[in-house]
C-alpha cells in the first residue's frame, strides 16, 4: 500500500498539462489546452485540458477526470501505478507499507507480468555491466558498434548469457513465478516426457544482446535480442512473443525516448531497426522510432498521431522489401497524416549514416534528400525503366490510389496536381482515376462515415444535446451541482423577497440581503420546497458535496474530485468541462442559461435555484390538472392545491423577475 502522505503529495505536485503533455501533442487554447483525442482516431481535436481545475475531458470518447484517471484510461495503470508513475515523474519518495506475500499473490497477472519483465531488463542489464563473460561478449559488442556507455545506459541495453537457464535461475531464485516467466516468453518452458517430475526450461534469450522494449509511459513490455554469432541457421533477431502485456502491432521502438522530442519537432523518424534508433539518437536526432522489422499497423501510426502530424520514413539504401513497405505510407496517410519518404546511399542504413556522418550532415542529408511521397514513388519508376509506358501507367495509377487515401480534400486536389506535373499527365485525366478509385470505394466510406456517426452520436446522445426535446430539469441540476463545485465555498450576497408588514399595515414583498455561502443558498432553497435531485447521479453528487463543504473551510475541487471513485470523478469532469465543450464545437447553447462569465455568482445561483423551482411546480400543476380531467372524482383538495401552487409560482416568478432585472 502505498501511503497517504505520499499520495496526497502526488496529487499537489502533478500538474495535469505536464503530464498529458508527455502523451498528447496539447495546444494553448484561451485557458485551457487542446489536442486530439487518444482514445479515438479523430482529426479535429476533441480533447481538453484545463490546467486550472486541473480535469481532463475527451469530447469523442466521453472520458474524463483528474490526472489518476488519464493515466488509469491511457495506460491502463492500475490505481497505484499511476501513483507511482506520478510519483516517479516528480522525484517524489514512495512511502510504502511492505506487501504481504499474500498480496504480492494478488497482484494482478499483467502486473507480474511486468514486474518480471522488468525484473529481467535489471539483470540483463547487470550481466553486460558486471559479469565477466557478460562484458567481455554483450559490452564489447555495443561498443564495436559505436554505442557510448551513456546511450547503452539510456536504453538499458543489456545481455543475456550464453547459459542454458541462467536467467531463468536467477528469476525464480528471486521469488518470481514460472507461470510469468513463461507467459512473457523470457522463459521456454518443454514438457519433458522422460521427467514426470519437471519440465525443462530454457532462456529464450541466451546468448544474445538484449533490447528492452519501452511502452510510451517507459514500462518494459517485452525485448528484442540479437545474436552474436554468425549464425545462419538462428534468426539474427528474437523478440518477445506476443502476449498481455506486448502487443506488437501497437508499440514501436523508442517511443519512450522519443515522444517529447517529436511533439517539439513536430516530425517523427520512422527507421526499420532497433540500431537505427539508437545511432540516431546518439548522433543528436531524437525524434526517431521504428516498428522493429514488421510491417507498420494503424496502431503504430496512430501512436504517432497523438504527437505529430508529420512522418518521415527513412528507407535503407539496399532496398530489399522497399515494395511491400510502400504500404505504409498508404496507411500514414489515410490518417491524415503528411508522409515524407527519405532512401539512403546504396548499402548504408540509417544506424551506418547516422555512425559515419556528423550531425549537421546527417540533416542536411535528411533535408535534401526527404521527399514527398508522389516524388518518391515517381523517382522509384526512374529508377526502374523510365520509358516502359506500362510501368509508368501503373505508377501514376498507384500514387493516385496513394492520394485517394488522404481524407482531406484540398490536399488531395493539390497532390493530384503535383502528380499531373511530375508524371506529365493531365490533371483532368487524374482527377476522373481518383473519382473511380472514388466509387469504388464509396460503399466502405459509407460504412466508415456511419460508424463515425455513431461515435458522435455518444457525445450528442446525452440530453441536451437532443435538438427536439431539451431536458430542463436535467440541465438545472446539474447546473447546480456545477454552481456547488466552482462557488459552493464562496460568500454572497443574496437578495430575497420575503413578505413583510408596511407602515400601512398591508403585507408586501420586500427585499432582504442576507450574505451567506453559496452551498447554504442552495441547501436551504431547495430544502424549503423539499426538492431532491431527480437524477440518481447529481443526487449523490450533491449530497458528497454538501458534505465536503461542510465539513471543509478550504473546499478545492481538485482534492473533491481526487476522493472520489472513477465513474463519478469522470462524471464531474463532464460538468466542470461544460463550457470548454460548447466552445469546442461550436454549437448553439439554448438560451436557457444565465453565461456565469457575465453576470455575478449570486445571480447566477439565485436564478438557476428559482428556474428549478419554478419548473417544478409547473410541472408538478400540470400533473394536478390531468386529475382533475376526472370529473367523476372529488376534486375540490386538488384544486386547492392548484391554487397554492398558483400563488407560489406567482411569487417565484417575481423573484425570478428580481435577479433577471
Ligand atoms: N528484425 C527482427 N527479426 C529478424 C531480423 C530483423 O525482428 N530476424 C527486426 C529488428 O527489429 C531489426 C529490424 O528488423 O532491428 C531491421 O532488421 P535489419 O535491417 O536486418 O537489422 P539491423 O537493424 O540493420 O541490425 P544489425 O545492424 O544489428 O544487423
Ligand atoms: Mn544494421
Amino acid at each position: 500500500m502505498i501511503s497517504k502522505i505520499t499520495i496526497d503529495k502526488v496529487y499537489e505536485t502533478a500538474r495535469l498539462e505536464e503530464v498529458i503533455g508527455d502523451f498528447v501533442q496539447l495546444k494553448k487554447s484561451g485557458t485551457n489546452f487542446k489536442g486530439l483525442s487518444p482514445f479515438t482516431d479523430e482529426r479535429s481535436p476533441s480533447f481538453m485540458v484545463s490546467p486550472v481545475k486541473q480535469i481532463w475531458k475527451d469530447f469523442s470518447s466521453g472520458k474524463g477526470g483528474n490526472v489518476v484517471a488519464f493515466l488509469m484510461e491511457h495506460e491502463h495503470f492500475t490505481y497505484p501505478e499511476a501513483i507511482k508513475y506520478l510519483a516517479k515523474k516528480y522525484n517524489i519518495e514512495v512511502e510504502e507499507t511492505e506487501q504481504s506475500n499474500e498480496q504480492k499473490e494478488q497482484a494482478s497477472e499483467r502486473e507480474s507480468m511486468y514486474l518480471v519483465s522488468e525484473f529481467a531488463q535489471t539483470h540483463f542489464k547487470e550481466m553486460l555491466w558486471e559479469s565477466e563473460l557478460g562484458k567481455a561478449i554483450g559490452l564489447s559488442y555495443f561498443k564495436e558498434r559505436g554505442f557510448t556507455d551513456e546511450t547503452i545506459k539510456k536504453f538499458e541495453l543489456g545481455y543475456c548469457l550464453d547459459q542454458w537457464d541462467g536467467f531463468t535461475t536467477a528469476a525464480l531464485d528471486k521469488g518470481y513465478r514460472l507461470e510469468y516467466l513463461a507467459k512473457t516468453g523470457l522463459t521456454i518452458v518443454k514438457e519433458d516426457s522422460n521427467n514426470p517430475n519437471g519440465a525443462r526450461k530454457f532462456d529464450r534469450f541466451k546468448g544474445r544482446v538484449m533490447f528492452p522494449i519501452h511502452s510510451l509511459s517507459g514500462r518494459v513490455l517485452g525485448f528484442g535480442g540479437r545474436i552474436l554469432k554468425n549464425d545462419k541457421k538462428a534468426a539474427k533477431y528474437l523478440n518477445s512473443p506476443e502476449s498481455d502485456i506486448y502487443h506488437k502491432s501497437k508499440v514501436l521502438y523508442g517511443i519512450y525516448h522519443a515522444k517529447q522530442s517529436i511533439a517539439k519537432e513536430d516530425n517523427c523518424y520512422l527507421v526499420e531497426g532497433y540500431t537505427d534508433v539508437i545511432q540516431f539518437a546518439q548522433r543528436g536526432i531524437d525524434n526517431v522510432v521504428s516498428s522493429s522489422g514488421t510491417a507498420l499497423t494503424p496502431e503504430q501510426i496512430r501512436l504517432i498521431n497523438r504527437l505529430t502530424k508529420n512522418i518521415t520514413v527513412l528507407f535503407d539504401g539496399d532496398a530489399a522489401g522497399l515494395r511491400a513497405s510502400l504500404r505504409g505510407i498508404d496507411l500514414i496517410l489515410e490518417q491524415g497524416m503528411n508522409v515524407r519518404v527519405c532512401t539512403f546511399p546504396e548499402g548504408e542504413d540509417p544506424d551506418s549514416f547516422a555512425k559515419n556522418n556528423e550531425l549537421e550532415d546527417v540533416m542536411m542529408y535528411l533535408n535534401d534528400n526527404s521527399k514527398d511521397f508522389i516524388q518518391f514513388k515517381a523517382s522509384l519508376l526512374v529508377k526502374e525503366a523510365n520509358n516502359d509506358p506500362i510501368k509508368r501507367a501503373d505508377t501514376v495509377r498507384d500514387i493516385v490510389n496513394s492520394i485517394s487515401k488522404i481524407p482531406d480534400r484540398i490536399q488531395k486536389e493539390v497532390y493530384i496536381q503535383e502528380c499531373a506535373q511530375i508524371m506529365n499527365i493531365s490533371e483532368a485525366v487524374l482527377f476522373n482515376t481518383l473519382a473511380q478509385i472514388g466509387k469504388k470505394e464509396d460503399k466502405n466510406v459509407q460504412a466508415q462515415q456511419k460508424e463515425e456517426q455513431k461515435a458522435f452520436d455518444v457525445v450528442r446522445n446525452t440530453p441536451e444535446e437532443k435538438e427536439e426535446k431539451v431536458d430542463v430539469q436535467y440541465l438545472l441540476e446539474r447546473k447546480i451541482i456545477e454552481s456547488l463545485m466552482l462557488y459552493g465555498n464562496y460568500k454572497e450576497e443574496f437578495e430575497d423577497l420575503v413578505l413583510k408588514e408596511n407602515s400601512a399595515g398591508d403585507l408586501v414583498l420586500e427585499p432582504e440581503i442576507s450574505e451567506i455561502k453559496v452551498y447554504e443558498k442552495i441547501y436551504l432553497d431547495l430544502q424549503e420546497d423539499e426538492i431532491e435531485l431527480a437524477n440518481e447521479e447529481f443526487r449523490k453528487m450533491y449530497t458528497r458535496l454538501i458534505e465536503a463543504l461542510n465539513e471543509k473551510e478550504d473546499f478545492s475541487i481538485t482534492s473533491f474530485v481526487n476522493g472520489l471513485d472513477q465513474e463519478m470523478a469522470n462524471q464531474i469532469s463532464s460538468i466542470l468541462m461544460e463550457e470548454e465543450r460548447y466552445t469546442l464545437h461550436d454549437w448553439e447553447r439554448k438560451e436557457i442559461f444565465p453565461k456565469s462569465k457575465e453576470i455575478g455568482v449570486a445571480q447566477l445561483v439565485s436564478e438557476t435555484i428559482l428556474t428549478l423551482r419554478c419548473f417544478l411546480i409547473k410541472k408538478r400543476m400540470s400533473t394536478l390538472q390531468h386529475a382533475t380531467e376526472d370529473s367523476t372524482k372529488d376534486n375540490r383538495e386538488v384544486l386547492e392545491e392548484i391554487m397554492n401552487y398558483i400563488q407560489l409560482n406567482k411569487l417565484l416568478n417575481k423573484k425570478l423577475n428580481r435577479v433577471l432585472s
